[in-house]
């Protein structure tokens, strides 16, 4: 009876998962704080993607750890930079049976860690960055990205790539804003799994936790400006921002499950004071209870074989 009447369910296909690829190492590396998540070789990270399109994964979102930084963030927008190259590599692999997803942003590349380029006094240059996006944005579609995750929370970022794709030729190219983006201590084991040099924080361009309506605010600028998907992140304390964009949207809503959320289930699961399966099982249902058409998660992989 309680399968007959459940109004939520969770499905394989409507899962993505986050993957780090790490330049220069011949072998995967584990994430001390995301216990089971590694950086993977290249190698690695075409036989995780391949696992998880055979466990019917919708999609996987890869994100580029590279060797060398410097401050405009070059290896992104380089054909041969790490996730380029990446992108290239699971695209031959794995053809149409996943959709291939890639994270815009340069904080990965950047030696100061920022999701932008800085102006002469240190500040995050909201425009100058968008410059940077456009050719990133071309360059990994030119890699085989099917899906571009604009996770920068620059203004105006979904208009400058969506004019820059189609000025290239890349109209079919889709764009995922990340619309409610919030400055998350959720965050943290993330900067450890891209090897973040950040110091400070993001709250210039990122939300503030308090601020409700704001996200809705976002969420309607992200779509006049031509996004395709619209993201909510974190997923867990931001239910209600999730639930306002999904009443709204006339496109999909994705909710990130970020990496604290991950590493405090892990945690408390290893000293066995929760019930692991249950609980990840029922964050996923209560995101897409929210309004989620779709969850981000690191379990994506092991609760597609579950529901299989
Ligand atoms: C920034 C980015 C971040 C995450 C995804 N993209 C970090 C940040 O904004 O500080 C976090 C994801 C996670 O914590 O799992 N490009």
């Amino acid at each position: 009876m309680r399968r007959l009447t459940a109004e939520t369910r969770l499905h394989p296909a409507e899962l993505i998962l986050p993957m780090f690829v790490r330049e220069g190492t011949p072998e995967a590396l584990p994430i001390q704080s995301m216990p089971g998540v590694v950086q993977h070789s290249i190698d690695s990270l075409k036989r995780a993607v391949a696992e998880a399109a055979e466990a019917g994964v919708g999609g996987v979102m890869l994100f580029g750890v590279p060797e060398t930084r410097d401050a405009v963030g070059s290896a992104a927008t380089d054909p041969d930079g790490i996730l380029n190259v990446a992108t290239r590599a699971v695209a031959a692999e794995v053809g149409d049976a996943i959709v291939l997803q890639t994270d815009l942003c340069l904080d990965e590349f950047t030696d100061h860690g920022h999701c932008g380029v800085l102006d002469a006094r240190g500040h995050v240059d909201n425009d100058a960055t968008l410059i940077r996006y456009r050719d990133m944005a071309i360059a990994q579609a030119e890699a085989g990205s099917q899906l571009l995750g604009l996770s920068g929370m620059m203004d105006g970022q979904v208009a400058a790539v969506r004019d820059a794709l189609d000025e290239a030729g890349h109209t079919d190219t889709i764009i995922l804003a990340y619309a409610a983006k919030y400055a998350s201590a959720f965050y943290g084991p993330f900067r450890e799994a891209v090897d973040s040099q950040l110091s400070g924080d993001r709250r210039a361009y990122q939300q503030d936790p308090a601020n409700r309506r704001e996200g809705l605010r976002e969420a309607r600028l992200d779509l006049e400006e031509g996004a395709d998907v619209l993201m909510v992140k974190p997923a867990l304390s931001y239910l209600d921002v999730l639930s306002d964009v999904a009443a709204i949207s006339d496109v999909p809503v994705w909710a990130y499950q970020v990496s604290g959320e991950y590493a405090m289930v892990e945690a408390a699961a290893a000293n066995g004071w929760i019930d692991r399966r249950r609980i990840i099982e029922e964050t996923l249902i209560g995101a897409r209870r929210a309004g989620a058409d779709a969850v981000m998660t690191y379990w994506a992989t092991e609760v597609a074989r579950w529901l299989r």
